[in-house]
């Protein structure tokens, strides 16, 4: 069997020049459609926290929303979505971000989190670390203790790991592009 890496490496579709000129995009689909990659992929994001006490797994629109509940689902943990600005229905805290292609807005709900509430953050891709980022502030800010941000894809040459390692949130990645 080839190591999870190699699997999921070769799993992962690359489209050039999408959404904007330059941008190699690391398309995640093709490894969800795949059975074996997706659960591989699943059980090595959460294998450092198997069996401890992890309240809340909060996902990030929209890729981290498919990872976070199958990741929440593993660690008997609740769900807390991180949603684009206007799609959630009840009182929000809001955060302006940027990210490798564009600016935008983020929000979760103010009563997601209770204080001191153990969270892993879930993303599919890190790239500069503006979304997981501003997640981790929010997060914060209503709170919770961050054990954790955690990906499929690291793209190392722009600085996420280091970003977030530097706002002291431990971060999780099972393949890079380089
Ligand atoms: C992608 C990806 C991460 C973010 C990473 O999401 O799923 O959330 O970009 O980029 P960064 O590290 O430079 O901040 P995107 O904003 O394209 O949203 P989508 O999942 O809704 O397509
Ligand atoms: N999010 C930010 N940069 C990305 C990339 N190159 N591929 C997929 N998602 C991304």
């Amino acid at each position: 069997m080839p190591s999870v890496a190699d699997e999921l490496i070769e799993a992962i579709r690359t489209i050039p020049d999408y959404p904007k000129p330059g941008i190699l995009f690391r398309d995640i689909t093709t490894l969800l459609g795949n059975a074996r990659a997706f659960r591989r992929a699943v059980d090595a994001l959460v294998q450092p926290w198997a069996g401890s006490k992890v309240e809340q797994i909060a996902g990030i629109e929209a890729r981290g929303f498919i990872l976070g509940g199958a990741v929440a689902h593993q660690l008997s943990a609740g769900f807390v979505p991180i949603r684009k600005k206007g799609k959630l229905p009840h009182e929000t805290v809001r955060i302006a971000y940027s990210l490798e292609y564009g600016l935008d807005e983020m929000e979760m709900h103010k009563d997601a989190i209770r204080p001191g509430d153990r969270v892993i953050v879930v993303d599919d891709l890190i790239a500069t670390g503006g979304t997981a980022e501003a997640a981790c502030k929010l997060l914060r800010g209503q709170g919770a203790e961050i054990v954790a941000a955690c990906f499929i894809v690291d793209l190392p040459d722009l600085g996420g790991r280091a970003k977030l390692e530097a706002l002291g949130v431990p971060v999780r990645t099972l393949v890079a592009f380089p």
